[in-house]
């Protein structure tokens, strides 16, 4: 079976790249590297190439007799979306769809879609079911709402396939140290946490510590990449098996506070990190965990990495060998 990765080059997509190759799938990464790394796709064929250039992605389509596609390739910072819109819903937006009517043209309707917890807005519950209602409070999440929406006309109207996986916090890195996460500029608790410790920014800021949650700071639902593109790898053989549409979150259900991640990277690497913590900010929310029941239960999925510690045990692996 041949994969179009998009976003290949990027965080997720060159780890889904790796494990695909390894299950025996083949890929073909298509990525403009405007935030994504060339030297991260070792495996498979890579085009350098924009969602919005419908003739490369035409000819990449037809030339690799693509059969199914991985839709990585977004811009991720829902902070920059609020200061720059328009970048968003260009790119997250047209450009996806543009994506999908040039699949459709060449006879590929088969989709997983990245979409995100950002859908879900304002929480109403803990943990998040796929039911919770969508409200997106910044054009990051609306830009991955809009693009579900348009999935499911695409798949009553124009017969697409396609699974969505909402994520919520994807984080680790590849356990063979191969790969990892090198967002630039960083905006993930995690990495942030090991560039305080590694001396590349002064300090970690934690944002309040005074909410109604144990140790006072907020809580997020972390996920290992590696579980995260197996759920993937799952979703693919549900689109194979005739499934037409399915959404999904994928996060762990438990969550884990900010003191917390802070205290296992402490643990595991067994340096000490300044910390300041600071005041609260604007639109975050005390608590984001997701359920991943639906996933389990219809996938099959069973995460490898579930505990925080194995998480961050990944990145400290990976950072040693940069
Ligand atoms: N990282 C997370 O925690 C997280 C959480 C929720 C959802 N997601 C979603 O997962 C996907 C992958 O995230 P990531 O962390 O790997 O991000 P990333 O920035 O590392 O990777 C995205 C890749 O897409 C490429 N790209 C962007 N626009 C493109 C375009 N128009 N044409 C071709 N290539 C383009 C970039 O160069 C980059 O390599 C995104 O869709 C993101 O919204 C990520």
């Amino acid at each position: 079976m041949q994969i179009l990765v998009t976003g290949g080059a990027g965080y997720i997509g060159s780890q889904a790249i790796k494990l695909l190759n390894q299950q025996g799938y083949n890929t073909v990464a298509y990525d403009n590297l405007s935030y994504g790394y060339r030297g991260s796709v070792n495996w498979g064929e890579f085009i350098k190439g924009d969602l919005s250039d419908t003739a490369k992605l035409k000819k990449t389509l037809l030339d690799y007799r693509i059969d199914m596609v991985m839709h990585f390739a977004s811009y991720i910072s829902a902070g920059e979306s609020v200061e720059n819109p328009p970048k968003y819903y260009q790119n997250n937006i047209v450009d996806s769809l543009n994506l999908i009517n040039t699949m459709l043209s060449c006879g590929v309707n088969k989709l997983i879609f990245s979409s995100s917890a950002a859908v879900y807005g304002e929480p109403q519950e803990a943990p998040i079911t796929e039911t919770h209602p969508l409200n997106p409070i910044n054009p990051y999440g609306m830009s991955k709402y809009l693009i579900e929406k348009a999935l499911k006309v695409y798949a009553d109207v124009e017969g697409l396939r396609y699974i969505s996986f909402r994520y919520f916090n994807a984080a680790g890195a590849d356990p063979d140290g191969e790969l990892g996460e090198k967002h630039d500029p960083e905006t993930h608790l995690i990495p942030l946490i090991f560039d305080a410790l590694t001396g590349k920014r002064e300090d970690i800021k934690v944002f309040g510590n005074d909410y109604n949650t144990p140790d006072g700071t907020c809580i997020r639902d972390y996920i290992h990449i590696c579980d995260l593109v197996d759920a993937h790898i799952l979703g693919l053989g549900l689109l194979e098996n005739g499934v037409k549409t399915q959404i999904f979150n994928l996060g762990n259900g438990a969550g884990y506070s900010v003191k917390e991640v802070i205290d296992a990277v402490k643990k595991v690497t067994g340096h000490k990190i300044p910390v300041i913590t600071t005041a609260r900010r604007p639109g975050d929310s005390s608590r984001l965990v997701g359920s991943s029941e639906k996933a389990r239960k219809i996938l099959g999925w069973n995460p490898k990495y579930p505990k925080l510690e194995q998480i961050v045990s990944t990145v400290w692996q990976w950072l040693k060998t940069q």
